[in-house]
């Protein structure tokens, strides 16, 4: 069983934002509960190299003076972080930074034409290699466009909104379901005039710079979504999750997870940053199977690995469709599930945007591929809890792109 009670690092997706919008400010920022991940060390690193001061108070505290952007000397490395690249490329195109980006071998296999063409539309000099990193941009006089994203991006939406904040006239965004929207709240929380409609954004020009960003980054769902797809797996467990991150386009897993018939209590709400955030109380209860459609895959993306593993365990069939963007994330998620599910003996069905299987399955140990890929390595950790055997993770290291202590909380946790 798992039990007690946990707080975790800063969510990752708000960090990066915390960095990248801090450093638009002359006044002082400071920001607590930074995620210690290797992706967001990443961003902070990149943002080093374009001039940008950041003091770090601790580990996870830092206080940064920014508004000054100077073009990189060497070239920007994006390691394995998407959000770093497709974000940063934005950010720096509106400060009229020339640099160029380039990543590891999984970063550089990610389509980069999906910011590209937004980006050009607004006049950016960009080229890339066949859509992909290395991606080089010049200093361009940006003009204002009004964009319909086919695919509901937030790493796309964000990069738009960073580069639009360069142009001399507005700009809007749309796309087809709403995407994560924290560059929206916390741009608005520094004074930037940006309006949200529905899945539409309005940005208008930026006259003045930002002021300052003070901010307690909530804990990471993403990661949370790992210890608590554990409590409601294993028998008599009983887990606290604290100050987590409960933005409506990031809790569908935990939704999904009462629906299905988990035992998920609200001990508090509160707002942070104009971010909800809860206090959660999570047992172990009876799993039915369930379909997931279209419409939620955004607001669940990064929750799929483990919520296939959590499905193993539910009565009837679990299906999964419409998350082809699974292919196109750190490594090809759809892919690496199903590899290891089948290794751990689940019968699975493998579709262009999803799999199905039936269950409740008795899980075996196996030999897991984690494919380098941080969240596929932490899913699989989770399925071996509740497998029969040992399971052994061919890389067990590539958990720190996001929680780099997620071996030792889990070992404190397991009783
Ligand atoms: C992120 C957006 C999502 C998500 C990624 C982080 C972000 O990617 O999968 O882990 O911080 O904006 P997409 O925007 O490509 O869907």
């Amino acid at each position: 069983m798992i039990k007690g009670e946990i707080n975790f690092p800063g969510d990752k997706s708000i960090s990066h934002r915390a960095l990248m919008i801090a450093s638009l400010s002359l006044e002082k920022s400071n920001i607590t509960n930074l995620s210690d991940g290797i992706d967001v060390l990443t961003t902070k690193t990149c943002l080093e190299q374009c001039g940008i001061n950041i003091k770090a108070n601790t580990t996870r505290s830092i206080s940064l003076r920014g508004g000054v952007f100077s073009d990189p000397v060497k070239q920007l490395n994006c390691g394995n972080s998407g959000t770093t690249a497709r974000l940063l490329i934005g950010l720096l195109a509106s400060r009229k930074v020339n640099a160029t980006f380039f990543g590891d071998n999984s970063l550089s296999q990610r389509p980069m034409d999906r910011i590209v063409k937004p980006l050009s539309k607004m006049r950016l000099k960009i080229r890339s290699k066949n859509g992909k990193l290395p991606l080089r941009i010049d200093k361009s006089e940006l003009i204002g466009n009004n964009y319909q994203s086919l695919i509901s991006s937030a790493q796309v939406k964000s990069s738009f909104i960073f580069c639009s904040l360069g142009a001399c006239s507005k700009s809007s965004y749309s796309e087809p379901i709403k995407s994560r929207d924290h560059t929206e709240i916390m741009l608005r929380s520094v004074g930037i005039d940006i309006k949200s409609e529905g899945n539409e954004i309005f940005i208008n020009k930026m006259d003045k710079l930002p002021h300052s960003l003070n901010i307690a980054v909530p804990g990471d769902p993403s990661t949370a979504a790992f210890f608590a797809a554990s409590a409601v797996l294993l028998p008599r467990s009983e887990l606290v999750l604290n100050d987590i991150l409960a933005n409506p386009t990031r809790f569908e897993f935990f939704k999904v997870l009462d629906q299905m018939g988990a035992k998920i209590e609200c001990i508090s709400i509160k707002n942070q940053g104009g971010e909800q955030v809860k206090d959660i109380k999570i047992r172990f209860g009876h799993l039915e199977a369930i379909k997931i459609n279209d419409h939620q895959i955004s607001s669940l993306i990064d929750e799929l690995p483990i919520l296939a593993v959590v499905c193993t365990q539910a009565e009837g069939q679990t299906i999964i469709r419409g998350a082809e963007e699974l292919r196109v994330k750190e490594c090809d998620r759809i892919h690496a599930i199903v590899h290891n599910l089948r290794r751990m003996g689940v019968l699975v069905e493998e579709y262009d945007d999803g799999f199905s299987f039936r269950g409740p399955i008795k899980l075996r140990g196996a030999k897991i591929k984690t494919f380098n890929d941080h969240r596929i390595a932490m899913a699989f950790t989770i399925a071996g809890l509740i497998a029969n055997g040992p399971t052994k993770l061919d890389n067990e290291g590539c958990v720190a792109i996001s929680y780099p202590d997620f071996f030792n909380q889990l070992g404190i946790l397991i009783k």
